[in-house]
């Protein structure tokens, strides 16, 4: 009864996965990519989060959610009242797909390959952190792990239950946020994207 629900072989796992991750051959992603940015957070999390891949900034820092997607993310977290620190945050694919325009790194969308291809890595996460919940951020991430393609808008306000039997929302991704043309519409998308966090929150308590 007094063992911890979490034993610290799972750190120790789970630092082995990462540095089997920073020398993955899977796809053909890594020869263009700085590095894999693999997950990072609790490993005994509230929550686990699951975004596209890294960005241009995150495939530089090596960390998940650091640059613009990241920042609103952040502030919609704290708005919703979920501290990220209690939170696993990682990305359906660990590299960053982009082509080059000029000096811009400009991202491209991960294939359907390269979804299936990266599938393993979150397996293996998620089978040794065993989240009670899980948020897939926008469609390439709940493709990753329901494999199926959804539509957003209809599959949001229910949850769906994964192969452990564990609990998985969708909601949008932040990036889809930052891309709305229409200060009004993103206004809205924005609060609406802090209502489903918040609605996450309550399940996870
Ligand atoms: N977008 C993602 O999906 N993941 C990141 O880590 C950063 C931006």
């Amino acid at each position: 009864e007094a063992m911890p629900r979490r034993s610290s072989n799972i750190a120790a796992s789970w630092e082995a996965l990462k540095a089997e991750a920073a020398r993955c051959t899977r796809c053909k992603l890594y020869k263009c990519a700085t590095q894999t940015v693999f997950g990072e957070g609790s490993l005994d999390p509230t929550i686990l989060f699951v975004g596209e891949q890294p960005g241009d900034q995150e495939d530089l820092a090596g960390h998940p959610f650091v640059g613009p997607a990241g920042q609103l993310f952040d502030a919609a977290l704290q708005e919703a009242g979920i501290d990220r620190s209690t939170t696993y945050v990682t990305n359906a694919v660990k590299h960053f797909k982009f082509v080059q325009r000029g000096k811009r790194r400009v991202h491209s969308k991960p294939d359907a390959g390269e979804i299936e291809a990266c599938r393993w890595w979150i397996e293996q996460e998620r089978g040794l952190i065993k989240p009670p919940l899980t948020v897939a951020l926008g469609a390439t991430a709940a493709r990753s792990l329901i494999g199926k393609i959804v539509t957003i808008s209809k599959v949001r306000d229910e949850p769906l239950t994964l192969a452990d039997g564990s609990e998985c929302w969708i909601t949008v991704h932040p990036s889809f946020l930052l891309r709305l043309p229409d200060e009004e519409a993103r206004l809205s998308e924005r609060a609406r994207f802090v209502d489903d966090l918040k609605r996450v929150r309550k399940r996870a308590t």
